[in-house]
């Protein structure tokens, strides 16, 4: 294992307050997506809007690195770019989701575990030799009544220090994401419980496994109230409770926590990672980013409804969401960045944007 070159890449990954841009939607669930927005779900139209996104001029401003699904790895631009070279040629890192998704877990109603270890050593000896310099494994975990149990959570926490394992023997940088969701109605405390403990598993998991914990990236839920939950709470009691769930469970060695936006709206997403780095980023042993889908992603999906007339709006769109993140990463975003008016020159406008107090945090 080459621990200087792992370390190099997480380097990369957070550079220039930056963050990552997860794109690596299943066929499932970019269906799934491209059918709510009226979008033909064609292995083309996957293809144009993947190539709609590496292509947005100016991401690489805010956007250190993309994770790609494997039909993505794989395609290439109309021109006959092959994607991990646009990227690469982008000054952005290319990376890859390798688990094969979430299964329901036997005999434990409503939890799931997720597969994928079976040929991973291969697959991972595959993706590097394509590009990728990164990976990505999501794991998921329910709250609800007596979920999550001890089992569901160490099952996962099993898969994904193994699955880390094998990423690093392959010089590959483990991107470990345990995704408490927000379905529910619990409260931000019962999150954070939740959240610590499901951390506690899997930080031991890693330290069994043998992980390297400078070559990898954790990728957590912000602790938020279930989407059920009518409790009121602000962003500062959001980063508040995040932060502190994250001190009692994350050991400093790790360089960088990229949270996941899982199902916020964009604006909300950008707004609590702001608070986060506004009220803890010097503090906190670790670089505090984001690796978001969705809170980048979906006004630009939105607007490009599959149309090739509409690719430059949705570009802007999405380097828009990209920049506040961007910002938040700094605790400069603030709503009123979202005022923009859609004919003007987004792009220049945001470029000129001044991040007068940059530290570079590892
Ligand atoms: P969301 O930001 O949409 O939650 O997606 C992040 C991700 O990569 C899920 O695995």
């Amino acid at each position: 294992m080459d621990i200087q070159q792992l370390i190099a890449t997480v380097k990369a990954m957070v550079a220039d307050n930056k963050g990552l841009l997860a794109m690596d939607e299943s066929f499932t669930t970019c269906n799934k997506r491209f059918a709510a927005a009226g979008i033909p779900q064609t292995a083309e139209a996957r293809r144009a809007y993947r190539e709609m996104i590496i292509t947005a001029p100016g991401l690489s401003d805010s956007v250190s690195g993309l994770i790609l699904y494997d039909e993505t790895i794989r395609q290439q631009t109309k021109n006959g770019l092959s994607f991990v070279q646009a990227i690469t040629d982008a000054g952005m890192v290319p990376g890859i989701k390798v688990d094969t998704g979430a299964i329901a877990l036997a005999n434990h109603p409503l939890e799931k575990i997720t597969e994928g270890l079976d040929g991973l050593r291969t697959r991972l000896a595959e993706y590097a030799q394509m590009g990728a310099r990164f990976a990505k494994w999501r794991a998921v975990i329910t709250i609800g009544n007596n979920i999550p149990t001890y089992s569901c959570i160490e099952a996962n926490a099993q898969a994904l220090a193994r699955y880390g394992a094998l990423c690093q023997e392959a010089g590959l940088v483990p991107i470990i994401e345990p995704e408490v969701l927000m379905d529910g109605a619990h409260t931000l405390q019962r999150c954070s419980e939740v959240t610590e403990q499901v951390l506690r598993a899997v930080f031991n998991a890693l330290y069994a496994q043998r992980v390297v914990l400078e070559g990898m990236v954790l990728k957590p839920n912000m602790v938020l109230p279930g989407l059920g939950c009518s409790d009121p709470v602000t962003a500062d009691e959001v980063a508040d409770a995040t932060v502190a769930c994250l001190r009692r469970a994350v050991p400093a060695a790790v360089p960088a926590i990229a949270f996941l936006s899982g199902g916020q709206s964009g604006e909300l997403a950008s707004a609590r990672l702001n608070a986060i780095n506004l009220r803890h980023r010097l503090q906190a042993p670790w670089a505090l980013t984001f690796s978001f889908a969705r809170a980048i992603q979906q006004p630009a999906l939105e607007i490009w409804k599959g149309q090739e007339a509409n690719v430059a709006a949705a570009q802007r769109a999405m380097y828009h969401r990209a920049w506040s993140n961007r910002a938040a990463r700094l605790g400069q975003y603030s709503p009123a960045m979202e005022v923009v008016n859609r004919d003007k020159d987004i792009i220049a406008e945001e470029a000129a944007f001044k991040t007068a107090n940059e530290v570079e945090i590892i």
